[in-house]
């Protein structure tokens, strides 16, 4: 018996009650998207494109700790949820890596610079072997609950990002690019459909409240640093932006950030601390953090998944 066999008995391994499944999607690149895809919000249109080097980098790294996770867990149901998972987060990382490549390249950004941070950070500091130090054999169970804990409290952000999108962002209302606007609300979506999976494998492999306090604790200002951080280095080669919102060290920067969360266009940084506090309490829930319906009702309406869709049915049809 290990830390990886004290499963709940109170609760179903898995939450989920509702079909899961991986989407394929389809974003048209071709249509050359603007850098300032947000009308008159440069700041914002940055620090969500920000997001996407940190996603890529960060969700295969949640694959990679879930497919280690995968022969711990004794439960059919959650196999399944996680497999599932993992292959959503497989395609969502995708996506945002063709996005780069086939538009934000298009506008001078330095492409390893930006997912400099975040790959030291998945890659080097939380791979098996952390910044090449080989862990003794004793600690390689805990260290993968650990990362599974990491992964969990990252989830929790998400959902929750995802949810303020579906409620509040309404992009494309407000005149911006209809490819971007619907690969990030694609992504939120789908971020709140699988928001309990990464809290149930935390739960069914052992995990504890105070490890889960403590790693959020860590987590969320390290968020906050690589979404300032990278916000700031792709508003510094653009040079339309004011020279106060270009350094995370000027009070314009922060100022702009909580302008955009004011108007509902992007969590800013004290919603984000605001968020993190339900993830305390001990009987902490995912399933309540947001509406599986609001994101369905995204995803059956989504440009990116009905083309897809339309691509697979033309094929079928050719084949
Ligand atoms: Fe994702
Ligand atoms: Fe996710």
């Amino acid at each position: 018996m290990g830390i990886f066999s004290k499963a709940l008995v109170s609760k179903p391994a898995s939450t989920v009650t509702w079909p899961l499944f991986p989407r394929k999607v389809q974003f048209d690149w071709q249509q050359k998207s603007p850098f300032h895809w947000i009308p008159n919000d440069p700041f914002a249109s940055h620090a969500i494109n920000n997001f996407g080097f940190m996603l890529v980098r960060g969700e295969y790294f949640f694959c990679r700790i879930f497919n280690k996770a995968l022969p711990h867990i004794h439960d059919e149901k959650l196999l399944t949820d996680v497999k599932t998972f993992i292959r959503q987060e497989a395609i969502h990382a995708q996506a945002h890596k063709e996005a780069i490549e086939q538009y934000l390249q298009n506008y001078g950004v330095d492409t390893a610079a930006n997912y400099a941070k975040a790959a030291q950070l998945f890659d080097k500091i939380l791979a098996d072997k952390p910044l090449g130090f080989t862990l003794p054999k004793v600690l390689h169970k805990e260290w993968l609950l650990l990362r599974v804990c990491m992964v969990a409290a990252a989830e929790h952000f998400t959902a929750g990002i995802g949810h303020y999108v579906l409620c509040n962002s309404h992009w494309e209302a407000r005149g911006a690019d209809p490819v971007v606007s619907d690969l990030f609300t694609w992504h939120s979506a789908e971020e709140v459909e699988h928001r309990t999976v990464a809290h149930d494998l935390y739960m069914h492999l052992g995990g504890n409240y105070s490890r889960r306090i403590l790693i959020m604790a860590a987590v969320v200002p390290i968020l906050i640093y690589l979404m300032a951080e990278g916000t700031a280095k792709l508003a510094q080669v653009d040079p339309d932006m004011p020279k106060d919102q270009r350094n995370i060290r000027s009070p314009g920067f922060w100022k702009a950030w909580f302008n955009a969360d004011k108007e509902h266009r992007l969590p800013g940084p004290l919603w984000l601390v605001t968020k993190s506090l339900s993830y305390f309490k001990p009987n902490y829930d995912p399933f309540y953090e947001a509406s599986t319906e609001l994101a369905l009702n995204y995803i059956n309406q989504s440009p990116g998944v009905l083309a897809a869709q339309r691509s697979v049915k033309a094929t079928e049809v050719k084949a």
